[in-house]
C-alpha cells in the first residue's frame, strides 16, 4: 500500500520488510450529511511511537478518534490495528483488540474508590479473554490495579473515593482506567485540559513513563506538551491531513503556521 504511505515515511518498514505500523488508516472518511469531518485520511503509526494529532477546532480530531475507537462507523476507508481490519466493530470489541481510550469527558465512577475504578476496568479486560482460560483471581486484579495506580501517580490514593480526587488526579485516574485494560495502543483526548501548570508537567512525565511499553495517540491543544512529547505529529485541517512530520518539521512548516495564525 505504498500509495498510502505518508511522504515523510514515518511508518518505517520493520526488519524483513514487515509492516511496523500498529495502526494504519486508509482513506478514512466520516461524513455528517454534506460535511466531511474526516476526509480521506491515511496515517500509519509505528509501534512504540507517541503520535500527536493537532489542528484547529473543528478539524476532525475527535471524529478521527471516534472512528478508530468504534464509537462512529466511518463512511468509508479502512482502520487496521495489528494487521486486522476494525471496520464496523463496536467500542468494546475494539478495546478487546488492544486499543484503549481516555475520554475528554470523564469516564470515572465517582462513588467507587480509586482502586475499584481500576479493578473493574482490569476485570472487563479479563472477561474479554474468556473466563475459563484467563480468569484471574480477585487478588490478581487488585495487584494489577495497584501496579496501574502506581504508574499514574495515584499509589497513595487507592482507598480514596474517586469523587474526592482533584481534577488533575481524576484525569490521571482516567488514564489508569484505560491502562487497566492492557492496551497496546492508547488514545488520549486532551489529557492536560483544565490542569494547572504543575499538574500538566506531572502528566507529561506520566505519559512519557507509560509510553515505554505502549503506542500513544494524543490529541492536545497545549503546543508545549505536544512538542515535548510527540515523536511525530499529524496536522488535520478541515478533515484532511495538512502536514505530517517531526515536531521540528511541523514547527517549521509554513502551511501549518498559516493555519494556526488564522484561527
Ligand atoms: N455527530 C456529529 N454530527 C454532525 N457534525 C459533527 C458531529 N461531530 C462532529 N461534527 C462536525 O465535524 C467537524 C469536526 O468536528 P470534531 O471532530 O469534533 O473536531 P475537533 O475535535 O478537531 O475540534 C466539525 O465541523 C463538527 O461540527
Ligand atoms: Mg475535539
Amino acid at each position: 500500500m505504498t500509495s498510502h504511505r505518508p511522504a515523510t515515511s514515518l511508518a518505517r518498514e520493520g526488519p524483513g520488510g514487515g509492516d511496523s505500523a500498529i495502526l494504519r488508516t486508509e482513506g478514512l472518511t466520516m461524513r455528517f450529511g454534506g460535511l466531511a469531518a474526516v476526509n480521506d485520511v491515511s496515517v500509519a503509526v509505528p509501534r512504540g511511537q507517541i503520535r500527536a494529532i493537532i489542528g484547529p477546532n473543528g478539524a476532525g480530531k475527535s471524529t478521527f478518534f471516534n472512528c478508530i475507537t468504534g464509537v462512529l462507523r466511518p463512511t468509508s476507508g479502512r482502520i487496521i490495528l495489528n494487521g486486522e481490519d476494525l471496520a464496523g466493530l463496536p467500542p468494546n470489541r475494539v478495546s478487546h483488540r488492544g486499543l484503549a481510550r481516555s475520554y475528554q469527558i470523564t469516564n470515572i465512577l465517582p462513588g467507587a474508590s480509586v482502586r475499584e475504578n481500576v479493578r473493574i476496568a482490569a476485570q472487563s479486560r479479563r472477561h474479554a479473554w474468556g473466563l475459563l482460560r484467563h480468569h484471574r483471581a480477585y487478588g490478581d486484579l487488585i495487584d494489577r490495579a495497584r501496579t496501574v495506580l502506581a504508574s499514574v501517580g495515584l499509589g497513595g490514593k487507592e482507598d480514596e473515593l474517586a469523587a474526592n480526587l482533584s481534577h488533575g488526579e481524576q484525569r490521571n485516574l482516567e488514564i489508569g482506567i484505560a491502562l487497566a485494560t492492557e492496551p497496546q495502543l492508547l488514545c488520549l483526548d486532551e489529557p492536560t485540559a483544565g490542569m494547572s501548570v504543575a499538574e500538566t508537567h506531572a502528566t507529561v512525565e506520566l505519559i512519557r513513563r507509560i509510553a515505554r511499553n505502549l503506542t500513544i495517540l494524543i490529541v492536545e491543544h497545549d503546543m508545549e506538551v505536544v512538542m515535548g512529547l510527540a515523536q511525530a505529529i499529524t496536522v488535520l485541517h478541515y478533515g484532511e491531513v495538512l502536514a505530517e512530520g517531526t515536531p521540528a518539521e511541523i514547527q517549521a512548516n509554513s502551511r501549518v503556521q498559516e493555519v494556526y495564525l488564522k484561527s
